[in-house]
């Protein structure tokens, strides 16, 4: 399966989802790519990081993509692995399209503030490129990261993604913690941090579980 983390704006949480989706796939022994097709190379510097901690032993392989050479080269390096996962910028839409070609699924962090909602009008005009172009529809998740624990803007950001059916809302919010930073500063996943943040683990397992589920 090839899912690309992605949206129209910075700081979501694409390389969050990103790392932690390839490193929890890898924890239940899958093959996996690590895709960056971000010029800040944030998912490279997560690896980096890594690989002090772990001393070469990442779980993953990585590799740096951009442009059109992420379309090309996904193509020939899917059969190797049983996954992979691409992490995109939120304003390189090069990439990010090229990306959403040979994609299966397309993961969608939104964070429940108004400014950022209105970015999925971009969100959708990408969709209206890609989606004709392919020979089967992208299968599309978008739902909540850096939620609050309960609160007005959650709930009206909800409402704005469940109104635009095509994006297929799932209501597993991801809240704000700070576990994920945390974790991110050592090259670590929520799920490998210590000491463990349960309610992070549970809320994106329960997330990873959902998407990869419903995934075909
Ligand atoms: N659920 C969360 N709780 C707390 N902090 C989070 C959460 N998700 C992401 N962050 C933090 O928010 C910041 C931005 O996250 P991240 O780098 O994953 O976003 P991004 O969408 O990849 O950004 P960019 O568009 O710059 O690539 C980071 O400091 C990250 O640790
Ligand atoms: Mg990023």
């Amino acid at each position: 399966m090839i899912f690309t983390v992605g949206g129209i704006k910075g700081g979501t949480g694409k390389t969050t989802i990103s790392t932690n989706l390839a490193i929890w796939l890898s924890r239940q022994g899958a093959d996996v790519l690590l895709v960056d097709a971000d010029e800040q190379e944030s998912a490279s510097d997560f690896t980096a990081w890594r690989d002090e901690t772990y001393q070469g032993q990442l779980g993953y392989t990585l590799v740096q993509l951009t442009g059109g050479a992420v379309r090309r080269q996904i193509e020939q390096l899917r059969p190797k692995y049983d996954h992979i996962v691409i992490d995109t910028g939120g304003r390189d839409t090069a990439s990010q399209r090229a990306a959403l070609f040979v994609s299966d699924v397309y993961l969608l962090p939104f964070a429940p503030r108004s400014y950022e909602i209105w970015t999925l009008s971009k969100v959708l005009a990408l969709l209206g490129e890609v989606q004709p172009g392919r020979a089967t529809p992208l299968q599309i998740y978008s739902f909540l990261n850096k939620a609050d624990t309960r609160g007005v803007d959650n709930t009206e950001a909800t409402e704005v993604l469940r109104e635009n059916v095509e994006l297929n809302y799932v209501d597993f919010p991801v809240v704000t913690r700070k576990a994920f930073a945390t974790a991110a500063s050592k090259g670590l996943s929520v799920f490998e941090a210590a000491p463990h943040d349960d309610k992070a683990i549970a809320e994106l397992e329960s997330l990873f579980r959902h998407v990869t589920h419903l995934a075909k």
